[in-house]
């Protein structure tokens, strides 16, 4: 069982995938850990909710990013997690800390990268005119929103088509590429090659 830490900011709809679907028999990883950098979120509750430790390590009781990714660094190994999933986490982790968690930090991202990083994206997304969105679940590496895909899902962008109504959409899609790429990484079928990843075939 690979053990998983999932970092939290908010609502945590994206954890509740990944609970929901560690719960499922056999499947090969376990949440051991979620950790959210603001208080009293509804994240931490889903957790709570499926026996899951939490704990908080906010931000704002830090002198600086360091000092904030020592405590969560800290409390990450303390759990015995090998992997970490971002999931709706909204503090950027420094080159230091994503170096340390090279291959073994993931993260999911509301567009196709690498098109519309950063915030606002569903506004970019309406704004650049474009057909489809989506998904997409990678590796992290010091660059915002970059590093080697796992999953990706396409979703239509409609005509009537708000930043609410595509958000809504494409989380859908979130739940369902989430869980993917994490048991893809479980069974150990992921390789990372360069700035890109290998899936390799299912073991017979
Ligand atoms: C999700 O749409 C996730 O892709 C996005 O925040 C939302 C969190 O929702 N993450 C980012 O934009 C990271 N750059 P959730 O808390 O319900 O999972």
């Amino acid at each position: 069982m690979l053990k998983v830490a999932v970092l939290v900011s908010g609502r945590g709809s994206n954890l509740q995938a990944l609970i929901d679907v560690c719960a499922q028999a056999d499947f090969p990883a376990e949440i051991v850990t979620v950790i959210s950098n603001i208080p009293d979120v509804f994240a931490l509750e889903r957790a709570a909710q499926a026996d899951i430790a939490t704990t908080v390590v906010n931000h704002k009781e830090f002198a600086d990013r360091e000092a904030f990714e020592t405590a969560l660094q800290a409390a990450i190994v303390q759990s015995g997690a090998e992997l970490i999933c971002l999931a709706g986490f909204m503090r950027i982790l420094t080159a230091g800390f994503v170096n340390r968690w090279r291959d073994r930090l993931v993260n999911i991202h509301p567009s196709l990268l690498p098109a519309f990083k950063g915030l606002h994206v569903h506004e970019q997304a309406l704004e650049a005119g474009v057909k489809v969105s989506g998904c997409t679940v990678h590796f992290v590496v010091p660059d915002m929103d970059s590093g080697p895909i796992i999953v990706q899902e396409s979703v239509p962008v409609l005509p009537s088509d708000d930043a609410d109504a595509l958000a809504a959409r494409i989380l859908e899609s979130e739940h369902r590429c989430y869980p993917q790429a994490l048991r893809l990484i479980a069974e150990g079928r992921v390789e990372v090659v360069g700035e890109r990843t290998a899936i390799k075939e299912p073991a017979k």
